[in-house]
């Protein structure tokens, strides 16, 4: 094989050798990871496999967010012991927050051979030698520095269009709820060169839109070693990577309400291919629950934000996360959320029940009190209260124009395509002999809560 196809930005297909089934779970940032250990494994011999059973080694990239998520692996977990009482010499791995969570924990499980952390993944050649030779392996050491920022990632998604870069890693806001500061470790940004040179290749390779991922990206900032070259934040950043080519979209999650920064916005208005959404999580409206869950902004400072969004950017999309049932949620705190959803009037919303994590904050001084039945209710109805908001916000679209980039065949069929605005709104409408990768202009025609239809122009 060749120098070029060894560093293949899609995954290499070869019968021979061993080959890696690998499942992902989670957050954007666990698929960009896989992609990253797909990088280290097809260095290290393996190639991708599409079926459990042609696998030599099977890995699990895991989330550990909520209880549920947990829940669906373990049961995944159940399989693959399967597969390896079939076939016995098969590797088990689980990868990501799972892993570093539960850590030898999840040794206890027959079904598992390795248990990798986040910030293990160039270990795993390593680690799957060394269960041939000596057993069960662990490394769940979590890092300072490591943003892998030197590997390719080999990108599994289908069409080619829409790729992801990690320009962090970790968190260091301690959400009193939240899980995630515990199994990413401590916030690190990368290097903004390799940030670049990644999109370029990206770019190279026909990808028409650059997805910048990190827990909170609105506190990336880049310390070099040389203080001559000058630090930058997430604006200069945006600046740099939307400048790189004006046909290619720039997307980027998640913004925490704490840090966004006007100037990002204004970097946004300054540039069309920077999408006209911004992911702004809430997750409460009520004062009382935002000083426990530690989000450290208040109902009123986040109302001034989305009026500075709406006042720089008045075609800008806005969507949010929603935790139903925190401990201690009243009748009260909830009313306030939803008193927030009808006056913010998202776009769309990722609305959630309280899960409690052990080792948070939460789970050490506040009780998981409000009873699961509550919870299910307040869920529903702010489920409720978004879809009737999410559709007639999309019937305001009804008769207007937008620039779609295609994305590939609809679910239904494959004589429509399906691609998304700017705002991020998914939009249905017939192929015509179009393609993957195009821009195309549409009018919308009707809608749904979650869908534009539309016809091309
Ligand atoms: N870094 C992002 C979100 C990461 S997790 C941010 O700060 O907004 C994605 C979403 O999961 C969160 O926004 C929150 O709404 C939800 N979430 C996190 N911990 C949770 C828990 N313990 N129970 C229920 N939902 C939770
Ligand atoms: Fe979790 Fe808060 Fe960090 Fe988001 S910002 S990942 S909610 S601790
Ligand atoms: Fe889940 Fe880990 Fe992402 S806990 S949401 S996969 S950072």
């Amino acid at each position: 094989m060749s120098r070029e196809e060894l560093f293949s930005v899609r995954p290499l297909f070869n019968p021979e050798g061993r080959h890696v089934y690998l499942e992902t779970y989670g957050c954007q940032m666990n698929v960009n990871d896989s992609e990253v250990v797909l990088s280290i494994l097809q260095g290290a011999g393996f190639t991708l496999c599409e079926k459990m059973d042609e696998a030599d080694l099977i890995l699990v990239n895991t989330c550990s967010i909520r209880d549920n998520a947990e829940q669906r692996v373990l049961g995944r977990l159940d399989l693959f012991r399967q597969e390896k009482k079939r076939r016995p010499g098969v590797v088990v791995g689980v990868l990501g927050c799972m892993a570093e969570r539960l850590k030898d924990k999840l040794l206890e499980n027959s079904a598992v051979d390795i248990v990798a952390g986040p910030d293990a993944y160039r270990d795993l050649p390593r680690l799957v030698e060394a269960v041939t030779a000596s057993g069960k392996q662990i490394n769940t050491i979590l890092s300072h520095e490591e943003t892998y920022a030197d590997i390719a990632p080999v990108r599994m998604d289908k069409q080619g269009v829409s790729a992801f870069i990690s320009i962090m890693r970790g968190c260091n806001n301690v959400c009193s709820y939240c899980i995630v500061p515990y199994v990413r470790g401590a916030e690190r940004s990368r290097d903004p060169e390799s940030i670049l040179n990644e999109a370029r290749t990206l770019i190279d390779a026909g990808y028409r839109e650059i997805n910048l991922l990190g827990q909170n990206v609105d506190s990336y900032n880049w310390s070099p070693a040389d203080p001559a070259e000058g630090k930058l934040d997430f604006a200069g950043l945006l600046d740099r990577v939307a400048r790189l080519d004006p046909a290619v979209r720039i997307r980027f999650a998640t913004s925490h309400p704490k840090d966004m920064s006007d100037r990002v916005l204004h970097t946004m208005a300054s540039h069309p291919n920077i999408c006209r959404h911004i992911h702004l999580p809430v997750q409460s409206g009520s004062d009382v629950m935002l000083e426990k869950m530690n989000r450290k902004y208040t109902r009123a400072r986040y109302m001034e934000q989305i009026a500075s969004i709406r006042r720089i950017m008045p075609d800008c999309a806005v969507t949010t996360d929603v935790i139903a049932g925190f401990s201690g949620e009243s009748d009260e705190d909830f009313e306030a959320t939803l008193s927030l959803f009808r006056e913010v009037r998202y776009d769309g919303a990722f609305m959630f029940q309280y899960s409690e994590r052990p080792g948070t904050k939460a789970s050490r001084h506040y009780p998981d009190d409000v009873p699961a039945a509550v919870k299910t209710a307040r869920l529903n109805e702010i489920i409720a209260l978004q879809n009737g908001i999410s559709l007639e916000r999309n019937r305001e679209c009804v008769g207007k124009f937008y620039e779609v980039l295609i994305e590939g065949p609809s679910k239904r069929s494959d004589a429509e395509l399906v691609g998304r605005t700017s705002q991020n709104k998914t939009c249905v409408f017939p192929a015509g002999g179009h393609r993957p990768g195009e821009y195309v202009n549409v009018r919308v025609l009707s809608c749904t809560s979650a869908t534009l239809l539309c016809e091309v122009v």
